[in-house]
């Protein structure tokens, strides 16, 4: 009996413990590590309204636990009437006059930060325009003025003002890179604006933060921020892109046959795949240099052999609810065979000398920043 008790008193505590267990300022996707103006001005916003908010918790607390304690009920005064008192002028006055302080402390920076950090801005000669455009479950990424479709990794230098236009294809979702800003929805039919500035290189995890029905939870993207010369030799990948890039490795070839037979053709896009001849479909993830993705099916898996395979051969296990279908039965003998192909030609993309050794945080596997 006395067991129980204690559990039940200490399970609160447990509780507690172990879900402030969970906090970390440095996770992954966290708004507590700002790495560019735009994240650290809200970043800021925030510590100054919590730091504003601690003492008025702590009065607040205090003059509760006091007259909890102070005025509780007491077998001696069981039927006596407590004194009655209401209306204290001083009183009143003070406890209108705290709050109003309080949002005016609050309003001015918020207010302030929002103009900073929220106006539509016009773009410049310098600055990076990316065009986002949300798709159940998967990001694509343009840029306008160089000519580069990719998806669900969005590559830009560092230190350069990038300007996103945000829109969907199908439902609301919302772009989410809570390094660098804070969230943007994407709607069908209208363009939204987001801007924000990486001061930082490395590989960072986003997310869609507008739920998006199936997958919304597998919805992820990378920022992936480069040096200004290593992200100029990315876009130097895309725009040489073209037969020279296929390996003459056999695995390779056949895998290029196979994307063409087994049907991938149909919906992705590779860039020179047959010289003058458009494959795929836009409304599909471009795979043109795949080979320099760090991850599989919009940010759910590491590029790697094994997870691409474990995609390839079965895309439901791996994301319940995306429209990739499945290539083999389960019976197929020709499966593993061909996938490992699929999985050479595929890794191939982009991939190689000239590419692979300057492209940076981009190769298999991140930077030494690792995902963050
Ligand atoms: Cu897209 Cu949630």
């Amino acid at each position: 009996m006395r067991m129980t008790r204690w559990l039940s008193r200490a399970s609160p505590v447990a509780i507690l413990v172990l879900l402030l267990g969970g906090c970390e300022f440095k996770a992954p996707r966290s708004t507590l590590d700002p790495l560019g103006p735009v994240a650290r001005d809200q970043f800021e916003l925030f510590m100054w309204t919590f730091w504003l908010s601690i003492p008025v918790l702590i009065l607040v607390l205090g003059v509760m636990f006091y007259a909890i304690f102070r005025f509780r009920d007491r077998p001696a005064n069981k039927s006596a009437i407590p004194n009655q008192i209401h209306g204290s002028v001083p009183l009143e006055i003070t406890w209108t006059l705290i709050p109003v302080i309080i949002v005016i402390l609050i309003a001015v920076p918020t207010v302030r930060t929002v103009f900073e950090t929220e106006t539509t801005v016009e773009p410049t000669a310098d600055d990076l325009i990316v065009n986002v455009r949300g798709y159940q479950w998967w990001w694509r990424f343009e840029y306008p003025e160089l000519g580069i479709v990719t998806a669900n990794e969005l590559n830009i230098p560092k230190d350069r003002r990038v300007i996103l236009t945000l829109n969907s294809a199908d439902v609301l979702h919302s772009f989410w890179a809570p390094q660098f800003a804070g969230k943007r929805d994407l709607i069908p039919g209208q363009d939204n604006q987001l801007w924000f500035i990486a001061e930082q290189t490395g590989v960072f995890r986003g997310h869609c933060a507008e739920l998006c029905l199936t997958a919304h939870a597998y919805m992820r993207f990378r920022t992936v921020v480069h040096e200004e010369a290593d992200f100029d030799a990315w876009v130097a990948a895309f725009q040489e892109e073209g037969e020279q890039q296929v390996q003459a490795d056999p695995l390779v070839q056949r895998g290029r046959g196979l994307f063409a037979t087994k049907g991938c053709a149909t919906c992705h896009t590779v860039a020179g795949y047959y010289p003058d001849v458009e494959i795929g479909d836009p409304d599909f993830p471009n795979l043109t240099n795949f080979g320099l993705r760090n991850t599989v099916a919009a940010g759910v898996l590491e590029n790697t052999p094994e997870n691409l395979a474990a995609w390839l051969a079965n895309p439901q296990a791996v994301k319940p609810g995306n429209y990739m279908p499945t290539l083999w039965s389960e019976d197929d003998p020709n499966r593993d065979e061909e996938i490992a192909a699929l999985v050479a030609y595929l890794l191939s993309l982009g991939v190689d000398d000239a590419t692979q050794a300057t492209t940076g945080p981009t190769s298999v596997g991140g930077g030494s920043d690792g995902n963050r």
